[in-house]
């Protein structure tokens, strides 16, 4: 699957860029007020979500992948972002790094183990106060044919495992039967691109020090 996002990298913000703008753009409101807050882009791809909050005024700005193809072209620009080509199941943060961790397109293209994974390492690395900002796919009755058509063939595109991940992450109801409830809860989602994508952010638990603990084991 690595392989496949070195030839993804070159492909991704010619045929991406200008259909992903306008959510790129939604979730940058979204979290307008925390201008000053250590931001991750957890499976950052190219990087543009990231490069619109350095425009904007954004500072303390770190993303994450592991391609380096993706990586490479975060660097090309001048912003002051800071990047790491690490696995986003498994990272080099301390606990509870962050204010906002964003993850966007990243999960449904995974195995569920992976999206599992991905999920608990954001819930380790967000401080108790932070959110989880989570950018993906929904097919529901609100969702036009039309663009499930295109989204079906994007993916097709992307590769045999990333449809047929795609396609159990549809089957599966999404984001909802993932992110855990005793971990998150969500406060809100606002869908975009036709319905097709939902912008959906999460705040730990109230008992969040706690349950990260008795979920990593410290606690028994
Ligand atoms: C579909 S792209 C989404 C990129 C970006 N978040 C966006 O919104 O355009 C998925 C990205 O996840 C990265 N990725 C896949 N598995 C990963 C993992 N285990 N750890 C870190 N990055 C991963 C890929 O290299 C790719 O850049």
């Amino acid at each position: 699957m690595k392989k496949d996002y070195d030839f993804i990298a070159k492909i991704y913000d010619p045929v991406l860029y200008l259909a992903l703008k306008p959510i790129r753009i939604a979730v940058m409101n979204e979290i307008i007020k925390y201008k000053e807050k250590t931001i991750l882009d957890l499976c950052c791809g190219t990087g543009n979500q990231l490069k619109l909050l350095s425009k904007n005024g954004f500072k303390n700005l770190h993303c994450l992948d592991m391609s380096n193809s993706m990586l490479k072209i975060v660097k090309k620009n001048d912003c002051p972002i800071k990047t790491y080509n690490e696995d986003a199941t498994q990272t080099s943060f301390e606990n509870e790094s962050f204010d906002i961790v964003i993850m966007s397109f990243a999960i449904h293209e995974k195995d569920r183990n992976t999206q599992e994974k991905i999920i608990n390492e954001a819930f380790r690395l967000i401080k108790k106060d932070g959110f989880l900002l989570v950018v993906d796919y929904v097919f529901d009755n609100k969702t036009t044919i039309f663009n499930k058509i295109v989204i079906s063939i994007i993916e097709k595109i992307a590769g045999e495992e990333h449809y047929t991940n795609f396609k159990n992450y549809i089957r599966n109801n999404g984001l909802s039967s993932l992110v855990k409830k005793d971990g998150f809860k969500l406060i809100r989602n606002n869908r975009n691109l036709f319905n097709g994508v939902t912008i959906s952010i999460y705040q730990p638990n109230i008992f969040h020090s706690l349950i990260r603990e008795l979920h990593s084991g410290v606690i028994q």
